[in-house]
């Protein structure tokens, strides 16, 4: 195959799968970045900062495309800090004091049979 081929079937990949996502894993990194120290066991609370990134998410998913897309968002995230305890991710709304729960996300979760609300 030429290398226009490849390029262009590349860039066909991106965008469909980028009109497919309703929400960017960038964003939601970002926003949920701070949560790292906590879901590691590094603090007790989860930060300011983690408990608006949580909320700014749950603003965000309001549908059920959106929540499945957070959490295969969360989870490719989760996947690239290391070591973490799973039953830290439902713990970090609750700690928040926020009505939003999470499901303990981890690498055997399937977001698109899950049911969360956020
Ligand atoms: C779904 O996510 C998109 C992108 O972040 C956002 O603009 C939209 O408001 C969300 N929809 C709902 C119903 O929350
Ligand atoms: C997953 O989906 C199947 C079929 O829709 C359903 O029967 C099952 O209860 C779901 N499991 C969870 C954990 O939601």
């Amino acid at each position: 195959m030429s290398r226009a081929a490849i390029i262009s079937i590349a860039i066909l990949l991106i965008t469909r799968s980028g009109a497919l996502a309703s929400i960017s894993c960038a964003t939601v990194i970002e926003e949920v970045a701070p949560c790292t120290s906590f879901l590691q066991g590094g603090s007790k609370q989860p930060s300011v900062a983690c408990c608006n990134g949580i909320k700014k998410l749950s603003g965000e998913a309001g549908t059920h495309q959106n929540r499945t897309a957070i959490c295969q968002c969360l989870k490719e995230g989760l996947a690239t800090i290391g070591n973490y305890d799973p039953k830290r991710v439902p713990q970090v709304p609750k700690d928040c004091g926020l009505s939003a729960t999470l499901p303990p996300i981890d690498k055997n979760t399937d977001c698109s049979n899950i049911s969360f609300m956020m």
